[in-house]
């Protein structure tokens, strides 16, 4: 498909830069099919990231999604996917690429601004746990 699926993270929201990446996101020529602004609970994020359950660093990212806000949207572009991943950067902020959202916003490993989709199957799934049909536009 050409859709893919974005958050931006609690730390990005706390530190007040959601329009600036809603900006850069615009001007890299995605169009928005959703957006909201909500907050995910303890069993939202364990459902949300149940492929890193087993990874070390599983309780610090769930406590870290849940605790403030975050900017959910699905994004709508060709090659969407793979064109967001390169727009955000690498996952460590000290290996991204200058000019991406994460060398700009994002301060650790952990705490890394936005979220991108890692394929077409995962960018429908993750759409659809956040937003209903009616949501998509
Ligand atoms: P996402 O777009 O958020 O999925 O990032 P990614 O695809 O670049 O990375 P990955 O899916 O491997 O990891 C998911 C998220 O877990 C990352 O974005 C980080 O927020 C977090 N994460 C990954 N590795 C570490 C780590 O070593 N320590 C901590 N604290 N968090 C990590
Ligand atoms: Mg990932």
């Amino acid at each position: 498909t050409n859709r893919t699926f974005t958050m931006l993270k609690p730390d990005a929201v706390e530190n007040g830069h959601t329009g600036a990446i809603l900006e850069k996101i615009n001007a890299a020529g995605f169009r928005i099919v959703a957006l909201k602004k909500t907050q995910m609970t303890k069993a939202d994020a364990e459902t949300f990231y149940a492929v890193h359950n087993e990874r070390p660093f599983f309780g610090e990212l769930v406590e870290f999604m849940t605790r403030g806000p975050i900017v959910a949207a699905i994004l709508e572009k060709d090659n969407a996917v793979d064109d967001f991943r390169t727009l955000i950067g690498a996952t460590n902020p000290a290996d991204a690429a200058e000019g991406t959202i994460r060398k700009l916003y994002a301060t650790s490993m952990g705490e890394n601004a936005v979220h991108g989709s890692d394929s077409d199957e995962n960018a429908e799934i993750e759409g659809n746990f956040h937003f209903s049909g009616r949501e998509q536009f």
